[in-house]
C-alpha cells in the first residue's frame, strides 16, 4: 500500500490542528486536539508533559491524526474523551480512529528531543473532502480552545478576557455547531 501523502489530507506547511487518537498499554483509546507541524517533508508534534497522549505516544509509537471540524469534538476531547463509541478499528490495524473524522492518518513517531515527536506516515484514509469556506466563527471556537487550556495551567484572567473576545466572534458569524461549542466550553470552565 503507498504511504499517503499528508498534503492529500490538508496538512500543509505550518500547524495543522487535528484530533489526535492514541491508545493506552490497555488499548484504552484517548483523542485530543494536537497541532501537527509541518515544515516542508519534515513533520512533527511538540506533546508537552503531562497529557495522555504523549504517554501513549511514547509507549506505542504511533499516533493518528484525525482531520475533523466538529468544533463540539474539539471542546470534549480538550476537556475530556469521547466514550468508545467515537471510535472505530479500521481493519487489523488495532489502532483506534475516530468515526466522525472526514480523514485519518496513521503516523509512526518517535521521540526525537525533549518535546518533539518526529512523524512518519503509514496509512491513511480520506472519507469526504468538505469543501469548507473560512468560517470566522468556527476558528474563534478553536482560539478560545487554546486560551482555555492555558487559563487551566495558570489562572491568568488575562485569557477570560480572550475568550470573551472569541466568543462574541463565535455569536456574530459561527453557526449552530459552533454555538454549542463555546457554550459548552464557558460550561465546563464555570465548573472547575
Ligand atoms: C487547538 C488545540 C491545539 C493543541 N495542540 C497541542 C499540541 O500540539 N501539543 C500538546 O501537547 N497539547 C496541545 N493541546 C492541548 C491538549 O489538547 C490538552 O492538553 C488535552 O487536555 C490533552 O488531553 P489528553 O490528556 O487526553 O492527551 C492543544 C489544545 C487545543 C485546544
Amino acid at each position: 500500500m503507498d504511504k499517503p501523502d499528508p498534503a492529500d489530507f490538508g496538512i500543509l506547511d505550518g500547524i495543522s490542528e487535528v484530533i489526535a487518537t492514541t491508545r493506552s498499554d490497555s488499548s484504552i483509546p484517548n483523542a485530543a486536539p494536537i497541532g501537527i507541524i509541518r515544515n516542508h517533508d519534515r513533520l512533527c508534534v511538540q506533546l508537552f508533559p503531562g497529557s495522555h497522549t504523549r504517554q501513549n505516544a511514547a509507549r506505542t509509537e504511533k499516533i493518528v491524526a484525525n482531520i475533523i471540524h466538529d468544533p463540539v469534538m474539539y471542546v470534549e476531547c480538550t476537556f475530556g474523551d469521547p466514550g468508545p463509541e467515537a471510535f472505530e478499528y479500521p481493519d487489523e490495524m488495532n489502532y483506534p480512529v475516530l468515526k466522525r473524522a472526514s480523514a485519518w492518518i496513521l503516523f509512526e513517531c518517535s521521540q526525537s528531543k525533549d518535546n518533539m515527536f518526529e512523524l512518519t506516515p503509514m496509512r491513511g484514509v480520506i472519507r469526504d473532502k468538505p469543501l469548507l469556506c473560512i468560517n470566522r466563527g468556527k476558528n474563534a471556537v478553536i482560539e478560545a480552545l487554546v486560551h482555555a487550556t492555558r487559563y487551566r495551567l495558570n489562572g491568568d484572567a488575562r485569557y477570560l478576557d480572550l475568550i470573551g473576545h472569541y466568543d462574541r466572534i463565535v455569536q456574530r458569524c459561527g453557526g449552530s455547531a459552533e454555538k454549542e461549542a463555546i457554550a459548552r466550553l464557558k460550561e465546563i470552565m464555570e465548573v472547575r
